[in-house]
């Protein structure tokens, strides 16, 4: 309830939906769900397999429709919301696994810019900072497709920080990790949240090593969304 209280004198800091009703295919993820909630530190995204959690980080993003109401995040529609949202998909497309990772995240950084591209070099700094802040630069010139999974989520990670994002929407970032890599991940996700302000709303069944870590968790069932904090 507090945090509700907050958000109501700084909408431009959460997530707001209206009414929303939300289906992914022939499965109603959401019902009539209405919800208003900070999303500064970390914010866990919970729910069973299958409740809708990927398809609710969709629809922030504007990727999924509404079937009705309104999502704000921000206090932006997600059609303009996503251009201060990093996103990481629950799982990457095949495409262009050939090319080497540093590729995949130099793309991302030159195509997040508004305005004019930015030159190589810039660009190729940019991209190897944000390789570097993920801790993925030893992996970097190898192709993505010859990558573990872990070493992926880094890559990954650091592509959804080109266009410095004020906000992370990171699907099953623990997933494919072993205990030391959730622990680093982990680590890695409090220092965006402290040391660059950035928030994250993030997916994980990795109870255990979220736990005395995230602010606060939203709880995805049966059709509707209820704030632990
Ligand atoms: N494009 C689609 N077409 C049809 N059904 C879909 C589509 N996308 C998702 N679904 C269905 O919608 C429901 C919610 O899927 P979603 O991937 O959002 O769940 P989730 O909570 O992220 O699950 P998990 O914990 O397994 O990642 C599932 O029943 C899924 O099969
Ligand atoms: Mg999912």
């Amino acid at each position: 309830m507090a945090d509700t209280e907050k958000v109501c004198c700084q909408p431009e800091r959460g997530l707001v939906l209206r009414d929303v009703t939300l289906t992914a295919g022939s499965t109603c993820v959401l019902r009539d769900a209405s919800l208003t909630v900070l999303l500064s530190g970390m914010t866990l995204l919970s729910g069973r397999n299958g409740a809708g959690k990927s398809t609710l980080l969709r629809a922030m993003l504007g990727l999924v429709p509404l079937q009705e109401g309104e999502i704000l995040t921000h206090g932006l529609p997600p059609a303009q919301a996503r251009q201060h949202i990093g996103y990481m998909p629950q799982s990457v497309t095949d495409a262009a696994l050939l090319l080497p990772a540093v590729s995949h995240v130099r793309a991302a950084v030159d195509g997040l810019r508004w305005g004019l591209p930015l030159h190589l070099r810039p660009r190729r700094e940019e991209a190897d900072r944000l390789l570097a802040l993920t801790g993925a630069s030893a992996f970097a010139h190898r192709p993505l497709g010859l990558l573990s999974g872990g070493e992926r989520q880094r890559v990954g990670l650091a592509q959804a920080l080109a266009g410095n994002p004020d906000l992370l929407l990171l699907d099953e970032p623990l997933a494919a990790l072993d205990h030391a890599g959730q622990e680093q991940t982990v680590r890695l996700l409090e220092d965006l949240t402290d040391r660059l302000g950035i928030g994250i709303v993030l997916t994980s069944h990795e109870t255990e090593a979220l736990s005395g870590v995230v602010t606060r968790v939203v709880q995805l069932a049966d059709g509707g969304l209820h704030v632990r904090v």
